[in-house]
């Protein structure tokens, strides 16, 4: 007969103890903790409080300020407005709690994170919650900055902090990189020290670390999940370009040539026009054509920094189609966003996603959080409904 082991058990363990001293005790899978969990979580909504997802944000930026932002904005939203999922296999975007951050910036290093995120383009809508005290911490600027945006980061003089350590000392089991576009260096540095640390790491900049093999293996090894990399926004010029050309596909018309190139005026615009326009145009332009098969010529990328358009971006698509006896379809779109906030959504996504597969068990590369979340992941898939449905059978579970 197989023993089971009665749930009311297990929760009240797991209350006292960490994941891992509970599967030891219970000699059962970090699987079958989620899965008691959340059957007990239906049983009993009302007392139900799933456990804070504990990150760590590297470069507090105006993409962080949005997550940041967005943690306390949704608590007392009346409707859940702009969120892809208000509740993520029980867990609210508000579970998220930032417990480490690190930056190089002199404006923003020291500061609580709330007031290190009113030094950037993107507006604070959101109040403050009443504990400020994370501090921003010294990381290790190498790489971090260029001749072109040293005037807007600054960065402080003052030596870094022990990242591994600070990392372990603040309980992080997340680190979310947000560190500028070819900062390779940089990324790879607290990818290291994130590993080091006992984190899984979540790399939303172009470089490679959820598609580099060897970070892939050594992740694996360590039992902790990677994803990455490159973050898809929520609706930018990439999924409506993507969203619209295999609509064509789908009509039968024949995709002749496109392109989608924008402007945009935050400092990671700045940035990527002096270090990162080419890598990011051909991740851009293969995670259109690339995901879709098409021949045709498309090219996607930034084209240009307008300082005073802030953290906005503006976007214009061309595509040209043949349908019907060689008939021609031409469209033209515009499309204005603002960049941190249109990354918000599909980062509290995929910081909780990342939470079920730590809650999983699950280690290295990870191709449904990274295919849903992502314009370069280690495993594309053709189209966003497609990898919408496969984050959701990684979720429960389902393979
Ligand atoms: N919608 C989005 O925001 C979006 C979408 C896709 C990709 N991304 C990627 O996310 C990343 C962040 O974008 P952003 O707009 O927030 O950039 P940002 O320029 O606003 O912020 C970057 C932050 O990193 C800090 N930094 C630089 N070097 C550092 C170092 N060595 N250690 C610690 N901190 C350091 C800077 O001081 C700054 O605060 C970029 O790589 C971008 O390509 C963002």
């Amino acid at each position: 007969m197989v023993k089971t082991t009665p749930d009311a058990d297990v929760i009240a363990y797991l209350e006292s103890h960490t994941y891992q001293e509970t599967m030891d005790y219970f000699k059962i899978s970090r699987m079958t903790i989620a899965r008691i969990k959340k059957r007990n979580a239906s049983q009993r909504k009302s007392d139900y409080m799933p456990e804070k997802i504990q990150l760590a944000i590297v470069g507090l930026g105006n993409a962080a300020s949005a997550v940041i932002q967005g943690i306390e904005y949704y608590k007392s939203a009346r409707r859940p407005t702009g969120l892809l999922r208000p509740t993520l296999a029980g867990y609210h975007i508000s579970d998220i709690q930032v417990v480490a951050a690190f930056d190089i910036a002199s404006a923003k290093v020291g500061k609580p994170v709330w007031k290190a995120i009113k030094e950037n383009e993107l507006a604070v809508v959101a109040e403050p919650p009443d504990d400020l005290d994370v501090p921003v911490l010294m990381g290790n600027p190498l790489d971090g900055y260029i001749e072109e945006t040293m005037d807007v980061i600054k960065p402080a003089n003052i030596a870094p902090v022990d990242v591994a350590k600070a990392l372990k000392d603040s309980n992080a089991e997340i680190v979310l990189c947000l560190l500028p576009s070819g900062a390779d260096e940089s990324v790879k540095y607290y990818a290291e020290q994130s590993l080091k640390a006992g984190c899984a790491f979540i790399n939303a900049t172009p470089t490679s670390i959820a598609t580099d093999k060897a970070f892939a293996k050594r992740y694996a090894d360590a039992g902790l999940p990677l994803i990455g990399d490159d973050l898809q926004d929520q609706f930018g010029a990439t999924i409506l370009h993507k969203l619209i050309l295999q609509q064509m596909l789908d009509r039968g018309v024949d995709v002749k040539e496109s392109y989608a190139l924008d402007v945009g005026g935050g400092s990671e615009s700045l940035n990527t026009i002096f270090r990162a326009r080419d890598v990011k145009r051909a991740i851009k332009s293969m995670s259109v054509a690339g995901a879709l098969n098409i021949e045709a010529p498309i090219v996607a990328g930034t084209s240009d920094y307008v300082e005073h358009l802030g953290n906005g971006r503006n976007s214009m698509l061309w595509i040209v189609g043949n349908g019907f006896l060689g008939s021609e379809i031409i469209m033209d779109v515009k499309i204005q966003t603002e960049d941190g906030s249109n990354g918000g959504s599909v980062l509290a996504d995929v910081i909780r996603a990342t939470k079920v597969a730590l809650n999983q068990g699950a280690s290295g590369a990870l191709d449904e959080i990274s295919a849903y979340g992502f314009k370069k992941p280690p495993k594309a898939v053709k189209n966003p409904v497609e990898a919408s449905k496969n984050l959701a059978s990684f979720i429960l579970g389902v393979k």
